[in-house]
C-alpha cells in the first residue's frame, strides 16, 4: 500500500559525476534507490540495504558513504561520484586497469565498495601494507574472490603509482 511518504513531493539536486540535476523524491526514498532509478546509474548496487556489504557506495562531497542508509532529501545540494565516474571501459582509471590486470573481481557486484575504499585508501597512503589494505577493505563483501586478488590489485595500483611518481620526480 503506498503511504503519504511514498509519493514524491521533495525536489532534490544532486550533482552527479560532474553534472547537476534536480530531481523528485519521497520522504522516505534512500539515495541509493534515486541515483540508479531517477538518475539511471545502475553501477551503484543494492545488496544488503542495511550498510553491510558496500555495494551501493558512492563519495560524497569527498567522503564515501553507503548510498542505502542516506535518506535522498537528506543528499539535497550535495556532490557526488559514482562508479561510472571514475573511468569508462575506453578509458579505465589507473585503478580500475590495476583491478582488471589483477582479476580483482569476478560478478562486479562488490566493485563499487571496493574500488572507492581503495581510492580513499591509497590517497592517504600511497604505500599500503597488506594488513592496512584488508583493513580498507573490511566494510565490503566479495562473494566470489575471496579477497586475495583485490588485495593483489591495489597494491599494485600503489606500486604503480609510487613508480609514476618516482618518473615525475626524476624529470623535475
Ligand atoms: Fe548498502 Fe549493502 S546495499 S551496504
Amino acid at each position: 500500500m503506498t503511504s503519504a511518504s511514498d509519493i514524491p513531493t521533495h525536489v532534490i539536486t544532486l550533482t552527479v559525476n560532474g553534472e547537476t540535476r534536480a530531481l523528485c523524491c519521497a520522504d522516505r526514498q534512500l539515495l541509493v534507490e534515486v541515483i540508479r532509478d531517477g538518475l539511471g546509474l545502475k553501477g551503484t548496487h543494492v545488496g544488503c540495504l542495511s550498510g553491510d556489504c558496500g555495494a551501493c557506495t558512492v563519495e560524497m562531497d569527498g567522503k564515501i558513504i553507503k548510498s542505502c542508509l542516506v535518506l535522498a532529501v537528506g543528499a539535497d545540494g550535495s556532490s557526488m561520484t559514482t562508479i561510472e565516474g571514475l573511468g569508462t571501459p575506453d578509458a579505465l582509471s589507473d585503478l580500475q586497469q590495476a583491478f582488471w590486470d589483477a582479476d580483482g573481481f569476478q560478478c562486479g557486484f562488490c566493485l563499487p565498495g571496493h574500488l572507492f575504499a581503495a581510492r580513499d585508501l591509497l590517497a592517504g597512503n600511497p604505500d599500503p601494507s597488506e594488513a592496512e589494505i584488508r583493513d580498507a577493505i573490511a566494510g565490503n563483501l566479495c562473494r566470489c574472490t575471496g579477497y586475495q586478488r583485490i588485495v593483489t590489485a591495489i597494491a599494485d595500483a600503489a606500486r604503480r603509482a609510487r613508480g609514476h611518481a618516482g618518473k615525475a620526480d626524476e624529470r623535475a
